[in-house]
Protein backbone atom coordinates (compact mmCIF):
# COMPACT_ATOMS: atom_id res chain seq x y z
CA UNK A 1 0.00 0.00 0.00
CA UNK A 2 3.04 2.33 0.57
CA UNK A 3 3.44 6.05 2.36
CA UNK A 4 0.72 6.81 4.88
CA UNK A 5 0.55 9.29 7.68
CA UNK A 6 -0.14 8.23 10.86
CA UNK A 7 -1.84 10.58 12.85
CA UNK A 8 -2.69 10.48 16.46
CA UNK A 9 -5.33 13.38 17.02
CA UNK A 10 -6.46 14.99 20.14
CA UNK A 11 -3.82 17.25 21.08
CA UNK A 12 -3.94 21.25 20.44
CA UNK A 13 -2.61 23.42 17.64
CA UNK A 14 -0.55 26.27 19.03
CA UNK A 15 1.88 28.35 17.03
CA UNK A 16 2.73 30.51 13.96
CA UNK A 17 2.81 29.32 9.99
CA UNK A 18 4.32 31.05 7.06
CA UNK A 19 1.74 30.55 4.21
CA UNK A 20 3.57 29.80 1.06
CA UNK A 21 2.74 31.30 -2.68
CA UNK A 22 -0.79 29.86 -3.93
CA UNK A 23 -0.08 26.37 -6.13
CA UNK A 24 -2.85 27.70 -8.30
CA UNK A 25 -1.11 30.67 -8.98
CA UNK A 26 2.39 29.48 -9.40
CA UNK A 27 1.27 26.33 -11.89
CA UNK A 28 -0.48 29.35 -14.40
CA UNK A 29 2.69 31.23 -13.69
CA UNK A 30 5.42 28.43 -14.86
CA UNK A 31 3.41 28.46 -17.94
CA UNK A 32 3.53 31.60 -18.65
CA UNK A 33 7.13 32.66 -18.24
CA UNK A 34 7.59 30.96 -21.67
CA UNK A 35 5.61 33.83 -23.06
CA UNK A 36 8.22 35.75 -22.18
CA UNK A 37 11.88 36.04 -23.85
CA UNK A 38 13.79 37.36 -21.05
CA UNK A 39 14.46 35.77 -17.52
CA UNK A 40 11.20 35.29 -14.45
CA UNK A 41 12.31 34.88 -11.13
CA UNK A 42 9.29 33.70 -8.79
CA UNK A 43 9.91 34.16 -5.31
CA UNK A 44 8.21 32.22 -2.28
CA UNK A 45 7.52 29.09 -4.25
CA UNK A 46 6.87 25.86 -2.60
CA UNK A 47 8.47 22.48 -4.02
CA UNK A 48 5.70 20.98 -4.56
CA UNK A 49 4.66 17.56 -6.74
CA UNK A 50 3.10 19.44 -9.26
CA UNK A 51 5.20 22.31 -9.63
CA UNK A 52 7.58 19.53 -10.07
CA UNK A 53 5.38 18.23 -12.81
CA UNK A 54 4.82 21.55 -14.50
CA UNK A 55 8.99 21.83 -14.47
CA UNK A 56 9.54 18.56 -16.67
CA UNK A 57 6.89 20.08 -19.16
CA UNK A 58 8.84 23.49 -18.92
CA UNK A 59 12.21 21.37 -19.28
CA UNK A 60 10.96 19.33 -22.35
CA UNK A 61 9.70 22.76 -23.97
CA UNK A 62 13.55 23.81 -24.08
CA UNK A 63 13.07 25.90 -21.07
CA UNK A 64 16.15 26.22 -18.16
CA UNK A 65 15.22 26.45 -14.40
CA UNK A 66 17.01 26.57 -11.39
CA UNK A 67 16.12 26.44 -7.92
CA UNK A 68 17.56 29.37 -5.41
CA UNK A 69 15.71 28.50 -1.68
CA UNK A 70 12.22 28.77 -2.63
CA UNK A 71 13.14 31.45 -5.52
CA UNK A 72 13.06 29.45 -8.76
CA UNK A 73 14.71 31.11 -11.53
CA UNK A 74 13.05 30.36 -15.66
CA UNK A 75 14.40 30.54 -18.72
CA UNK A 76 12.76 29.79 -22.04
CA UNK A 77 14.58 28.48 -24.28
CA UNK A 78 16.17 29.81 -28.36
CA UNK A 79 15.34 27.14 -29.90
CA UNK A 80 12.54 26.07 -32.19
CA UNK A 81 10.23 22.78 -30.71
CA UNK A 82 7.92 20.69 -31.56
CA UNK A 83 5.61 21.87 -28.46
CA UNK A 84 4.73 18.04 -27.61
CA UNK A 85 4.72 17.83 -23.82
CA UNK A 86 5.83 14.80 -21.94
CA UNK A 87 2.93 12.50 -21.51
CA UNK A 88 3.31 11.22 -17.84
CA UNK A 89 3.73 14.87 -16.75
CA UNK A 90 1.11 16.14 -18.62
CA UNK A 91 -1.53 13.06 -17.39
CA UNK A 92 -0.46 13.59 -13.67
CA UNK A 93 -1.95 17.43 -13.29
CA UNK A 94 -4.77 19.52 -15.14
CA UNK A 95 -2.30 22.22 -14.89
CA UNK A 96 -0.31 20.81 -18.35
CA UNK A 97 -3.19 22.63 -19.47
CA UNK A 98 -1.39 26.30 -18.50
CA UNK A 99 0.95 24.98 -21.54
CA UNK A 100 -1.04 25.68 -24.53
CA UNK A 101 -1.13 29.25 -25.00
CA UNK A 102 2.45 30.03 -24.28
CA UNK A 103 3.83 26.94 -26.78
CA UNK A 104 1.57 27.79 -29.22
CA UNK A 105 2.75 31.33 -29.25
CA UNK A 106 6.61 29.81 -28.99
CA UNK A 107 6.48 26.64 -31.29
CA UNK A 108 3.45 27.53 -33.28
CA UNK A 109 2.28 24.52 -32.38
CA UNK A 110 1.44 21.94 -29.27
CA UNK A 111 0.88 18.20 -28.29
CA UNK A 112 -0.87 16.75 -25.51
CA UNK A 113 -2.55 14.12 -24.53
CA UNK A 114 -5.75 15.08 -22.11
CA UNK A 115 -4.69 16.79 -19.23
CA UNK A 116 -4.74 14.63 -15.63
CA UNK A 117 -5.04 16.14 -12.24
CA UNK A 118 -7.52 15.01 -9.46
CA UNK A 119 -10.55 12.77 -10.15
CA UNK A 120 -13.97 15.39 -9.06
CA UNK A 121 -15.98 14.33 -12.11
CA UNK A 122 -15.88 15.51 -15.49
CA UNK A 123 -13.59 18.16 -16.19
CA UNK A 124 -13.42 19.07 -20.40
CA UNK A 125 -11.21 21.61 -21.87
CA UNK A 126 -13.24 22.28 -24.65
CA UNK A 127 -13.60 26.11 -23.50
CA UNK A 128 -9.80 26.65 -23.59
CA UNK A 129 -10.08 24.51 -27.06
CA UNK A 130 -12.90 27.10 -28.34
CA UNK A 131 -11.65 30.27 -27.47
CA UNK A 132 -8.21 29.51 -28.94
CA UNK A 133 -9.73 28.40 -31.99
CA UNK A 134 -11.52 31.74 -32.15
CA UNK A 135 -7.80 33.37 -32.10
CA UNK A 136 -6.84 31.51 -35.01
CA UNK A 137 -6.21 28.16 -33.99
CA UNK A 138 -6.38 24.54 -35.51
CA UNK A 139 -7.39 22.00 -32.85
CA UNK A 140 -7.24 18.21 -34.04
CA UNK A 141 -7.54 15.07 -32.29
CA UNK A 142 -4.85 12.80 -32.93
CA UNK A 143 -6.42 9.69 -31.64
CA UNK A 144 -5.29 10.30 -27.76
CA UNK A 145 -3.11 13.13 -28.69
CA UNK A 146 -4.84 16.85 -29.08
CA UNK A 147 -2.91 18.30 -31.36
CA UNK A 148 -3.57 22.44 -31.39
CA UNK A 149 -1.68 24.76 -34.34
CA UNK A 150 -1.28 27.94 -35.12
CA UNK A 151 1.93 28.53 -37.42
CA UNK A 152 1.05 32.33 -38.10
CA UNK A 153 0.69 33.12 -34.57
CA UNK A 154 -3.26 34.26 -33.30
CA UNK A 155 -5.31 37.39 -33.61
CA UNK A 156 -7.50 38.72 -31.07
CA UNK A 157 -10.99 38.10 -30.42
CA UNK A 158 -14.54 39.14 -28.55
CA UNK A 159 -15.14 36.37 -26.87
CA UNK A 160 -18.02 34.95 -24.00
CA UNK A 161 -17.10 31.91 -21.86
CA UNK A 162 -19.90 29.52 -21.29
CA UNK A 163 -19.39 29.57 -17.74
CA UNK A 164 -16.17 31.41 -15.53
CA UNK A 165 -13.54 28.58 -15.86
CA UNK A 166 -11.01 29.67 -13.78
CA UNK A 167 -8.39 27.48 -16.19
CA UNK A 168 -10.27 28.72 -19.22
CA UNK A 169 -9.78 32.40 -18.00
CA UNK A 170 -6.19 31.73 -17.98
CA UNK A 171 -5.30 29.96 -21.17
CA UNK A 172 -7.36 33.15 -23.60
CA UNK A 173 -5.35 35.81 -21.19
CA UNK A 174 -2.34 34.26 -21.95
CA UNK A 175 -3.53 33.91 -25.74
CA UNK A 176 -4.24 36.70 -25.95
CA UNK A 177 -1.15 38.71 -24.15
CA UNK A 178 0.84 38.23 -27.85
CA UNK A 179 -1.84 37.65 -30.48
CA UNK A 180 -2.24 40.37 -32.63
CA UNK A 181 -5.01 43.11 -32.06
CA UNK A 182 -7.36 43.25 -29.05
CA UNK A 183 -9.35 40.46 -27.38
CA UNK A 184 -11.91 41.20 -25.52
CA UNK A 185 -12.94 38.26 -22.63
CA UNK A 186 -16.71 38.10 -21.29
CA UNK A 187 -17.91 36.38 -18.30
CA UNK A 188 -14.43 35.44 -17.02
CA UNK A 189 -13.38 33.88 -13.74
CA UNK A 190 -12.49 36.62 -11.02
CA UNK A 191 -10.09 34.13 -8.80
CA UNK A 192 -7.39 36.25 -7.34
CA UNK A 193 -5.18 33.95 -9.22
CA UNK A 194 -6.27 35.00 -12.18
CA UNK A 195 -5.76 38.68 -10.92
CA UNK A 196 -2.12 37.69 -10.08
CA UNK A 197 -1.17 36.27 -13.46
CA UNK A 198 -2.74 39.51 -14.93
CA UNK A 199 -0.19 41.24 -12.69
CA UNK A 200 2.98 39.16 -13.47
CA UNK A 201 2.09 39.84 -17.24
CA UNK A 202 1.52 43.39 -17.21
CA UNK A 203 5.16 43.61 -15.33
CA UNK A 204 6.69 41.88 -18.29
CA UNK A 205 4.71 44.35 -20.51
CA UNK A 206 1.38 43.05 -21.17
CA UNK A 207 -1.47 45.46 -21.49
CA UNK A 208 -4.44 44.20 -19.46
CA UNK A 209 -7.46 45.61 -18.47
CA UNK A 210 -9.85 44.61 -15.90
CA UNK A 211 -8.50 41.14 -14.44
CA UNK A 212 -10.98 40.33 -11.07
CA UNK A 213 -14.05 41.50 -12.30
CA UNK A 214 -16.04 39.76 -15.38
CA UNK A 215 -15.14 41.19 -18.50
CA UNK A 216 -10.64 41.23 -19.66
CA UNK A 217 -9.78 43.29 -22.11
CA UNK A 218 -6.18 42.28 -23.64
CA UNK A 219 -4.06 44.52 -26.06
CA UNK A 220 -1.65 42.03 -27.18
CA UNK A 221 1.93 42.68 -27.88
CA UNK A 222 4.37 41.49 -30.32
CA UNK A 223 7.04 40.82 -27.10
CA UNK A 224 7.28 40.52 -23.61
CA UNK A 225 9.94 40.66 -21.06
CA UNK A 226 10.76 38.58 -17.73
CA UNK A 227 9.66 40.25 -14.88
CA UNK A 228 10.66 39.23 -11.03
CA UNK A 229 7.44 38.51 -9.20
CA UNK A 230 6.21 37.23 -6.02
CA UNK A 231 2.36 35.19 -6.28
CA UNK A 232 0.03 35.83 -3.72
CA UNK A 233 -0.27 33.55 -1.26
CA UNK A 234 -1.68 30.17 -1.30
CA UNK A 235 -5.96 30.57 0.23
CA UNK A 236 -6.49 26.78 0.19
CA UNK A 237 -3.34 26.15 2.52
CA UNK A 238 -4.55 29.03 4.44
CA UNK A 239 -7.99 27.44 4.81
CA UNK A 240 -6.75 24.15 5.51
CA UNK A 241 -4.67 24.95 8.74
CA UNK A 242 -7.60 27.20 9.94
CA UNK A 243 -9.29 24.30 9.34
CA UNK A 244 -7.21 21.97 11.31
CA UNK A 245 -7.53 24.09 14.13
CA UNK A 246 -10.73 24.30 13.89
CA UNK A 247 -10.61 20.37 13.91
CA UNK A 248 -7.91 20.45 16.64
CA UNK A 249 -8.45 23.48 18.86
CA UNK A 250 -5.99 25.47 19.86
CA UNK A 251 -4.92 28.91 18.29
CA UNK A 252 -2.68 29.33 15.67
CA UNK A 253 -1.45 32.62 13.51
CA UNK A 254 -1.31 31.96 10.21
CA UNK A 255 1.14 34.89 9.00
CA UNK A 256 1.71 36.62 5.31
CA UNK A 257 -1.58 35.16 3.89
CA UNK A 258 -4.47 38.77 3.72
CA UNK A 259 -8.11 37.40 5.31
CA UNK A 260 -9.42 39.02 2.32
CA UNK A 261 -8.26 36.19 0.39
CA UNK A 262 -10.84 33.49 2.22
CA UNK A 263 -13.93 35.68 3.46
CA UNK A 264 -16.62 33.21 3.30
CA UNK A 265 -14.48 30.83 4.59
CA UNK A 266 -13.38 32.17 7.65
CA UNK A 267 -16.74 33.54 7.77
CA UNK A 268 -18.15 29.81 8.12
CA UNK A 269 -15.67 29.06 10.62
CA UNK A 270 -16.51 32.12 12.94
CA UNK A 271 -20.15 30.81 12.48
CA UNK A 272 -18.97 27.21 14.14
CA UNK A 273 -17.65 29.39 17.13
CA UNK A 274 -14.11 29.85 16.20
CA UNK A 275 -12.35 33.11 17.08
CA UNK A 276 -10.98 34.86 13.74
CA UNK A 277 -8.91 37.93 14.37
CA UNK A 278 -7.95 39.59 11.38
CA UNK A 279 -5.00 41.66 10.59
CA UNK A 280 -3.75 43.47 6.94
CA UNK A 281 -1.33 40.54 6.27
CA UNK A 282 -2.26 37.64 9.35
CA UNK A 283 -4.94 35.70 10.60
CA UNK A 284 -5.35 34.49 14.29
CA UNK A 285 -7.62 31.00 14.24
CA UNK A 286 -8.59 29.89 17.62
CA UNK A 287 -10.94 27.55 19.18
CA UNK A 288 -11.80 27.00 22.50
CA UNK A 289 -14.80 25.19 23.09
CA UNK A 290 -17.45 23.25 21.28
CA UNK A 291 -18.32 23.76 17.65
CA UNK A 292 -21.55 24.07 16.20
CA UNK A 293 -23.42 23.16 13.34
CA UNK A 294 -23.23 25.64 9.93
CA UNK A 295 -26.56 24.65 8.00
CA UNK A 296 -26.50 24.32 4.49
CA UNK A 297 -23.37 26.36 2.72
CA UNK A 298 -22.84 26.30 -1.44
CA UNK A 299 -19.66 26.46 -2.55
CA UNK A 300 -19.31 29.42 -5.88
CA UNK A 301 -16.91 30.87 -8.01
CA UNK A 302 -15.30 33.69 -6.57
CA UNK A 303 -15.69 35.55 -4.07
CA UNK A 304 -18.10 32.47 -3.37
CA UNK A 305 -17.39 29.46 -1.01
CA UNK A 306 -14.31 27.95 -2.70
CA UNK A 307 -14.76 24.68 -3.62
CA UNK A 308 -11.32 23.34 -2.53
CA UNK A 309 -11.70 24.47 0.62
CA UNK A 310 -14.73 22.47 1.15
CA UNK A 311 -13.44 19.37 2.24
CA UNK A 312 -11.11 20.23 5.11
CA UNK A 313 -13.76 22.66 6.60
CA UNK A 314 -16.64 20.02 6.24
CA UNK A 315 -13.77 17.65 7.85
CA UNK A 316 -13.88 20.59 10.92
CA UNK A 317 -17.38 20.54 10.82
CA UNK A 318 -17.59 16.56 11.92
CA UNK A 319 -17.77 16.82 15.40
CA UNK A 320 -20.06 20.80 15.20
CA UNK A 321 -22.89 20.38 17.49
CA UNK A 322 -25.75 20.12 14.97
CA UNK A 323 -26.19 20.04 11.37
CA UNK A 324 -23.73 21.16 8.46
CA UNK A 325 -24.08 20.47 4.65
CA UNK A 326 -21.82 21.52 2.10
CA UNK A 327 -22.81 21.26 -1.42
CA UNK A 328 -20.63 22.12 -4.40
CA UNK A 329 -21.58 23.68 -7.27
CA UNK A 330 -18.54 23.03 -9.31
CA UNK A 331 -17.70 19.98 -9.30
CA UNK A 332 -19.51 16.35 -9.15
CA UNK A 333 -17.19 14.33 -6.95
CA UNK A 334 -15.56 16.69 -4.31
CA UNK A 335 -17.01 14.59 -1.35
CA UNK A 336 -15.22 11.04 -2.50
CA UNK A 337 -13.61 11.72 1.09
CA UNK A 338 -17.03 11.34 2.90
CA UNK A 339 -16.04 8.05 2.66
CA UNK A 340 -13.23 8.01 4.96
CA UNK A 341 -15.16 10.74 7.73
CA UNK A 342 -17.72 7.87 7.99
CA UNK A 343 -14.75 5.67 8.60
CA UNK A 344 -13.78 7.67 11.51
CA UNK A 345 -17.04 7.51 13.10
CA UNK A 346 -18.80 10.44 11.31
CA UNK A 347 -22.12 10.97 10.67
CA UNK A 348 -21.20 12.39 6.86
CA UNK A 349 -23.79 11.03 3.44
CA UNK A 350 -23.14 12.27 0.15
CA UNK A 351 -26.53 13.36 -1.65
CA UNK A 352 -25.80 14.23 -5.09
CA UNK A 353 -22.99 17.18 -4.98
CA UNK A 354 -23.55 17.42 -1.47
CA UNK A 355 -22.34 16.02 1.76
CA UNK A 356 -24.44 16.25 5.02
CA UNK A 357 -23.36 15.85 8.65
CA UNK A 358 -24.81 15.22 12.20
CA UNK A 359 -22.23 16.13 14.05
CA UNK A 360 -21.23 13.33 16.53
CA UNK A 361 -19.18 14.34 19.88
CA UNK A 362 -16.36 12.08 19.25
CA UNK A 363 -14.76 10.23 16.21
CA UNK A 364 -12.62 7.35 15.79
CA UNK A 365 -9.00 6.37 14.27
CA UNK A 366 -9.29 4.65 11.30
CA UNK A 367 -7.14 3.41 8.15
CA UNK A 368 -8.61 5.39 5.48
CA UNK A 369 -7.43 6.80 2.07
CA UNK A 370 -7.23 9.77 0.31
CA UNK A 371 -8.27 9.64 -3.20
CA UNK A 372 -7.82 13.74 -4.43
CA UNK A 373 -6.00 16.35 -3.09
CA UNK A 374 -8.27 18.21 -1.23
CA UNK A 375 -9.69 15.33 -0.18
CA UNK A 376 -6.41 13.83 1.52
CA UNK A 377 -6.00 16.75 3.14
CA UNK A 378 -9.65 16.70 5.15
CA UNK A 379 -9.04 13.22 6.16
CA UNK A 380 -6.07 14.77 7.89
CA UNK A 381 -7.95 17.34 9.66
CA UNK A 382 -10.74 15.17 10.86
CA UNK A 383 -8.02 12.34 12.35
CA UNK A 384 -6.80 15.61 14.37
CA UNK A 385 -10.00 15.67 15.70
CA UNK A 386 -9.51 11.79 17.13
CA UNK A 387 -7.84 10.75 20.35
CA UNK A 388 -6.66 7.67 18.50
CA UNK A 389 -4.42 7.05 15.97
CA UNK A 390 -5.21 6.76 12.07
CA UNK A 391 -3.56 6.09 9.51
CA UNK A 392 -4.01 7.81 5.71
CA UNK A 393 -2.70 5.89 2.71
CA UNK A 394 -2.67 8.46 -0.41
CA UNK A 395 0.37 10.96 0.57
CA UNK A 396 1.21 11.15 -3.55
CA UNK A 397 -2.29 13.26 -3.55
CA UNK A 398 -1.48 15.71 -0.55
CA UNK A 399 1.80 16.45 -1.78
CA UNK A 400 0.70 17.60 -5.05
CA UNK A 401 -0.44 20.46 -3.16
CA UNK A 402 0.67 21.25 0.02
CA UNK A 403 4.60 21.47 1.02
CA UNK A 404 5.36 19.39 3.71
CA UNK A 405 2.11 19.17 5.73
CA UNK A 406 2.97 16.79 8.24
CA UNK A 407 5.68 18.60 9.41
CA UNK A 408 3.69 22.06 9.44
CA UNK A 409 1.41 20.15 11.64
CA UNK A 410 3.96 18.67 13.47
CA UNK A 411 5.36 22.43 14.69
CA UNK A 412 2.06 23.41 15.55
CA UNK A 413 1.77 19.98 18.07
CA UNK A 414 0.16 17.69 15.97
CA UNK A 415 1.28 13.93 16.63
CA UNK A 416 1.79 12.87 12.75
CA UNK A 417 4.22 11.17 11.06
CA UNK A 418 5.14 9.71 7.77
CA UNK A 419 5.65 6.30 7.77
CA UNK A 420 5.56 3.19 4.90
CA UNK A 421 4.19 -0.08 5.45
CA UNK A 422 7.14 -1.56 6.46
CA UNK A 423 6.57 0.73 10.01
CA UNK A 424 9.87 2.42 9.19
CA UNK A 425 8.78 6.60 10.26
CA UNK A 426 10.46 8.15 7.40
CA UNK A 427 11.43 11.91 7.67
CA UNK A 428 8.70 14.20 8.31
CA UNK A 429 10.54 17.08 6.19
CA UNK A 430 9.70 14.39 3.16
CA UNK A 431 6.04 14.95 3.32
C1 LIG B 1 -9.07 25.59 -10.98
C2 LIG B 1 -8.21 25.25 -9.81
C3 LIG B 1 -8.90 24.24 -8.90
C4 LIG B 1 -10.28 24.76 -8.49
C5 LIG B 1 -11.10 25.18 -9.72
C6 LIG B 1 -12.39 25.87 -9.35
C7 LIG B 1 -5.98 25.53 -10.72
C8 LIG B 1 -4.70 24.89 -11.13
N1 LIG B 1 -6.96 24.70 -10.29
O1 LIG B 1 -9.29 24.37 -11.71
O2 LIG B 1 -8.09 24.05 -7.74
O3 LIG B 1 -10.97 23.74 -7.81
O4 LIG B 1 -10.33 26.11 -10.52
O5 LIG B 1 -12.16 26.97 -8.55
O6 LIG B 1 -6.11 26.73 -10.71
N2 LIG B 1 -15.21 23.36 -17.41
C9 LIG B 1 -15.76 23.01 -18.62
N3 LIG B 1 -15.04 23.29 -19.76
C10 LIG B 1 -13.81 23.89 -19.72
C11 LIG B 1 -13.26 24.23 -18.47
C12 LIG B 1 -13.99 23.95 -17.32
O7 LIG B 1 -16.85 22.47 -18.70
O8 LIG B 1 -13.22 24.09 -20.78
C13 LIG B 1 -15.96 23.05 -16.15
C14 LIG B 1 -15.25 21.99 -15.32
O9 LIG B 1 -15.60 20.72 -15.74
C15 LIG B 1 -15.73 22.30 -13.92
C16 LIG B 1 -15.96 23.81 -13.95
O10 LIG B 1 -15.96 24.19 -15.32
O11 LIG B 1 -16.96 21.67 -13.65
C17 LIG B 1 -14.92 24.59 -13.24
O12 LIG B 1 -13.65 24.28 -13.74
P1 LIG B 1 -12.48 25.34 -13.83
O13 LIG B 1 -12.91 26.64 -13.24
O14 LIG B 1 -11.97 25.35 -15.23
O15 LIG B 1 -11.40 24.70 -12.87
P2 LIG B 1 -9.89 24.40 -13.18
O16 LIG B 1 -9.28 25.56 -13.90
O17 LIG B 1 -9.74 23.05 -13.72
Amino acid sequence: MGEYLRVWGGRPLFGRVRIPAAKNSVLPLLAASMLSDGETILTEVPDLADVRQSLAIFKALQGSYQWQGNRLKLKPGSEMNAGVLPADAARAMRSSVFYLAPALHRFGRVQTPMPGGCKLGPRPIDIHLEGLSQMGAKVEWQGEELVVTAPRGLHGMDYALRLPSVGATETLLMAAVRAKGETILRGVAREPEIVDLANYLIQCGAVIEGAGSPVIRVRGQKQLHGAEYTPIPDRITAATLAAAVASACGHVTLEHCSPELLVPELLVLEQAGCGIQRKEDSILVERSRPLKGVGRIYTGVYPGFSTDAAPVIAAALLTANGRSAIEDTVFENRFACARGFTEMGANAVRAGRAVEIQGVRNLVGATTQGTDLRGGAALVVAALAAKEQSNIYGVEHIRRGYKDLPSTLQTLGANIKLCNDEQTELEVTEG
